[in-house]
């Protein structure tokens, strides 16, 4: 049984798919969870606590100032004594108190009391989930570690109306649970591991800057991955247009600099892997105003000067991590570049990746895609990796991380 002995505390919503978490209850305690139950009074609403206290086959909790409650267990100790808390179904208003730091129920009190990781299954209708307040809400919920399940997309039970919003079905929260709690599947738990990711921006003046083509979709997805395994991962992030990854603690940077200094100041770590596309030049003074066109003038020259190497700082500092990855995109001489900088840079392992119009990944290529060829270029060897997802390189890369790590196979130091 996945789930044998782990304690679960299942925080029910007042949303039409509060049905769900009976069946939710049931599949839990197949596997061998102990459930308790907290419900919102809308949920009560929805179902009711004897079907809920039916399937836990234990007392359903209700009520922040029942005295009986409070004396036997408390709401302490019922957020703390589990080893996961779920909300299922998260309505639009939970989450909204959860981003706040709102405690005025039972519910909201041991989300804000507990110590436990969080995992909510959203469910509302589409027009709720994409009210840039919910998304605002998300964002922020996020960051504070907090992880998500759905919602996907379907038919709303109530109205008929089609989107996004519908909850995760059970068997999915079921193994996003399992993935939360089997330490078999943690093997990078207890690893403090600083990524960065995106490109860096550097001003020109107030309104133009130098940039790159980076998404930041790989740097994103590899910290995904390593907090999948159970590593506490920090990330320093150039500008994007994407979300922070659940579980990841992010760090918001705009040039090479900043990108510096925020990775500087989160060493200590165990690994370090370096895949924004850091700038190597800025001006060497950025305008304080914007740089006016004058006619007969002709073009303002820019003068250029070298950003820090990141990747070369960490690999020779003194605070150097035990692992150290550095990314190469590069156009031509792929190999040649990256054995290069594997030397020149202190790093174990550069990932090189071919960003030229001729790498045949498809369109909008490397950067930007969503999709990347690599390889893995060490000391030891090089090893080719075949064209994949950006999110199935990310998995590889952090089972290698693992493996390093774990002393199963050598730095290449
Ligand atoms: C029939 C009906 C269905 C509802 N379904 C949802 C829903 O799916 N998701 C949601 O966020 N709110 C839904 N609501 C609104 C919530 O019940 C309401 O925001 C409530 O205050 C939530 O309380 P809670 O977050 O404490 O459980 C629904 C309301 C009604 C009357």
């Amino acid at each position: 049984m996945t789930l044998s002995d782990k304690r679960i505390l299942l925080i029910v919503g007042g949303g039409i798919a509060a049905y769900k978490a009976l069946d939710l209850i049931r599949r839990l305690r197949e596997r061998g969870a102990r459930v308790r139950c907290v419900m919102t009074r809308a949920a009560q609403e929805f179902v009711t606590p004897l079907s809920v206290g039916a399937l836990s086959a234990d007392h359903v909790f209700t009520d922040l100032f029942d005295r009986q409650d409070e004396h036997d267990i408390g709401h302490i100790r019922l957020s703390r004594e589990a080893d996961l808390i779920v909300v299922a179904p998260a309505t639009a208003d939970l989450m909204a108190k959860m981003a706040n730091g709102h405690a005025d129920d039972l519910a909201s009190t041991v989300l804000m009391a507990t110590d436990k990781r969080v995992l909510i299954a959203p469910a509302m209708n589409p027009r709720m989930w994409s009210h840039p307040a919910t998304r605002r809400n998300l964002e922020t919920l996020k960051g504070d570690g907090v992880a998500l399940v759905g919602p996907g997309r379907g038919e709303m039970a109530e109205s008929g109306e089609v989107g996004d919003g519908r909850m995760a079905e059970p068997l999915e929260i079921v193994a996003a649970v399992e993935g939360m709690l089997d330490g078999r599947l943690k093997p990078l738990a207890g690893k403090r591991i600083v990524v960065t990711s995106g490109p860096t921006h550097e001003p020109i003046d107030p309104v133009r800057y130098i940039a790159n083509r980076s998404s930041g979709k790989q740097g994103h997805a590899i910290a995904a991955a390593l907090a999948a395994l159970g590593a506490d991962v920090h990330l320093v992030s150039g500008p994007v247009n994407i979300s922070d990854p659940a579980g990841v603690g992010t760090v918001h940077v705009e040039t090479a600099r900043q990108m510096r200094d925020a990775v500087e100041a989160l060493l200590p770590a165990d690994a370090a892997i370096f895949v924004a596309a850091v700038a190597d030049w800025r001006t060497a003074d950025s305008a304080g105003e914007k740089i006016k066109k004058v006619k007969g003038e002709g073009p303002p020259a820019l003068q250029m000067v070298e950003n820090p190497d990141i990747l070369a700082t960490v690999g020779h500092h003194e605070k150097r991590p035990a692992l150290v990855i550095g990314f190469a995109a590069e156009t031509e001489n792929l190999l040649a570049n990256a054995q290069a900088k594997l030397d020149r840079k202190g790093a174990d392992l550069i990932v090189a990746n071919d960003v030229s119009h001729g790498s045949g990944i498809g369109p909008g290529g490397v950067m930007g895609g969503d999709r990347n060829r690599v390889r893995i270029v060490s000391r030891s060897g090089v090893e080719e990796w075949p064209e994949m997802a950006k999110g199935d390189v990310a998995d590889k890369l952090a089972a290698l991380v693992a493996e390093r790590l774990s002393g199963r196979a050598g730095s290449g130091q």
